[in-house]
């Protein structure tokens, strides 16, 4: 029931692909396939591919989003983007705290919720993602991971904010693996980060998060994780890059 207050949100985390011509071409592919959505639908890109996807979405029903954002405003930080560099260009959306990030360059809780203050307070909407490795699954402490991770980056947001908020639970174990959580191990993680949401917020504020599930979600799989009671919508990396099968997950979001 409480389902039904909540606009499932379908985005695709494109990663490391795509040049912008690219860029561009998948976006042409896509459109006509999503057009009828009756979900929100995001693209996530490399930064240089942040004007093409604008351009190419322009009048449509696809938003663009970037893949991180610093904490600060402007500054010393080679290679970083800020948040109001981000919305000067006319991007709505961020990913933060991926797990590649958390993985491979070291991003901890206290820089993911430094990002995710910082991109609140330009006003972009954060997809703030939180997910398990699989030695913690084994170690039976999914739970405890993803509250300990949600109460961290969620430090300070008022509930103003929170409303700009989706989490995305993206099992370390499922991400590009091919493995992806049952619908079940989906659910129960979900219901526990809305449960945490409901700790922090209270109910009300916890019945309206969109919190989506992410990790090797594709066309075959989507319908059934997109049914459960708690799963809001995905976020979908390796499906996200063909047109055709990311309009199979948008449409299974959208009944
Ligand atoms: P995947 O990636 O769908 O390729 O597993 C999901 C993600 O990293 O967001």
């Amino acid at each position: 029931m409480n389902k039904a207050l909540r606009r499932p949100v379908i985005a695709g985390n494109w990663k490391m692909n795509k040049t912008p011509d690219e860029a561009k071409a998948l976006i042409e592919e896509m459109k006509p396939l999503v057009a009828d959505a009756d979900c929100d639908v995001v693209v996530c890109v490399p930064y240089v591919d942040i004007p093409a996807a604008l351009e190419a979405t322009a009048g449509s029903n696809i938003k663009v989003g970037a893949e991180n954002c610093h904490w600060a405003e402007s500054g010393a930080f080679t290679a970083e983007i800020s948040a109001p560099m981000l919305k000067a260009v006319g991007v709505p959306y961020v990913i933060i705290g991926h797990s590649e990030r958390r993985q491979y360059f070291g991003e901890t809780d206290v820089t993911v919720n430094k990002r995710t203050k910082a991109a609140l307070a330009s006003g972009l909407k954060v997809i703030l993602c939180v997910g398990e490795l699989l030695e913690q699954r084994e170690q039976g402490i999914t739970e405890e991971v993803v509250r300990y991770q949600t109460k961290i980056a969620l430090g300070d947001v008022s509930a103003e904010d929170l409303k700009n908020v989706i989490i995305a639970y993206e099992p370390v174990w499922a991400i590009g693996t091919g493995r992806t959580a049952t619908a079940e191990q989906a659910n129960e993680v979900n219901a526990a980060i809305r449960a945490c949401i409901a700790e922090l917020y209270g109910k009300d504020a916890a019945d309206a998060t969109v919190i989506q599930y992410g990790g090797s979600m594709n066309a075959k799989n989507a319908a059934e994780l997109l049914a459960q009671p708690d799963v809001d919508g995905g976020l979908i990396g390796g499906a996200s890059l063909k047109a055709q099968d990311f309009s199979v997950i948008v449409k299974a979001a959208s009944v």
